[in-house]
């Protein structure tokens, strides 16, 4: 199977590196940052177990030198989304299938109507990006892939060659055929854990301690309240959920604090943005996430 993942960031990184060292694949990643992609010179450093691993990785910045592929892992944030498919059309045709793996939602709306194959991704895998090119796997969560519209032959064919592949590197991956309860439930997670971690500066379990952990239910069932008006029936208790993915993940720095850490552009309109927006349609009442809203773009 011919390959691409686009973004070098920390999940990115970590497929390119764990798919390239165990499948013998054509893989290839892709780059936005020419400078970047020289810099990286054909490899990742993988940080596992304790254990460094040089994964040898074509690198480049320039769709062109890949050409059409049969799958796109689509790692870059949620606000990028839109420009990576601009620079990714060489790499997509009618054969090709894309996964994107965002936080959120807000790339669901830029995935509609495409002349290639789409499903979505869910991921619980641990990664963080040490350095350029430098990936330390944290926790190998469930992946799941599907298509938020049934489908069979050929294009479910793509999907279970993307899921096999997936399964065969180390990446635990189900498909599921309601992704959509999936995304929301992930979505959740993140409602309740990123902003908060962000705005008090500290890590995902500290959430687990008063006050923060009622702010943290209150944004977690807000979001719940959205999801039942919109007909979404989330897969598990998304409070039981959240709390336990703080334990799980208690001395991880959320994605959201390391970008405000770095001075980066946060993901809050991807998350908690996105559900506010979808609240105001439904006029389902979300005054603590507004709140939190508005305190990380002070912060930002
Ligand atoms: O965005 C993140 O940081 C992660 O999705 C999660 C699950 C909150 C763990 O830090």
């Amino acid at each position: 199977m011919k390959i691409a993942v686009i973004g070098p960031g920390a999940l990115g990184s970590l497929f390119a590196a764990g798919i390239n060292r165990t499948a013998d694949q054509d893989l290839w990643l892709l780059d936005h940052d020419a400078q970047r992609a020289a810099r990286l010179d054909n490899k990742l450093l993988l940080n596992e177990n304790g254990q460094e691993l040089v994964c040898p990785v074509r690198i480049t910045a320039d769709a062109r030198n890949i050409g059409p592929v049969d799958l796109v892992l689509l790692c870059v944030k949620s606000a990028d989304v839109a420009d990576a498919l601009v620079r990714a059309r060489p790499l997509l045709n009618v054969n090709t299938l894309l996964i994107p793996f965002q936080n959120g939602i807000r790339h669901l709306d830029v995935l509609h109507d495409l002349p290639f194959h789409v499903a979505i991704g869910v991921t619980a895998q641990g990664a963080t990006l040490l350095s350029p090119g430098h990936v330390r796997h944290g926790g190998s969560g469930l992946t799941r892939i599907g298509f938020l519209e049934p489908q069979s032959g050929p294009t479910l064919k793509r999907l279970n060659n993307a899921a096999h592949l997936l399964n065969v590197c180390g990446f635990k991956t189900e498909i599921s055929p309601d992704i959509l309860s999936h995304i929301w439930a992930k979505l959740l997670i993140n409602v309740g854990i990123n902003a908060l971690t962000a705005i008090l500066n500290c890590p995902n379990g500290d959430l687990l301690k008063e006050p923060a952990r009622t702010r943290m239910v209150e944004a977690v069932l807000e979001g719940a309240a959205v999801a039942k008006a919109l007909g979404i029936e989330l897969p598990t208790d998304p409070v039981a959920m959240t709390q336990q993915v703080c334990r799980d993940t208690a001395a991880n720095i959320s994605s959201m604090l390391q970008d405000v850490r770095r001075g980066k552009t946060t993901e809050i309109e991807a998350i908690n943005g996105a559900l506010a927006a979808e609240a105001r349609k439904l006029n389902v009442p979300v005054p603590v996430n507004e709140e939190l809203i508005r305190q990380i773009k002070k912060l930002a």
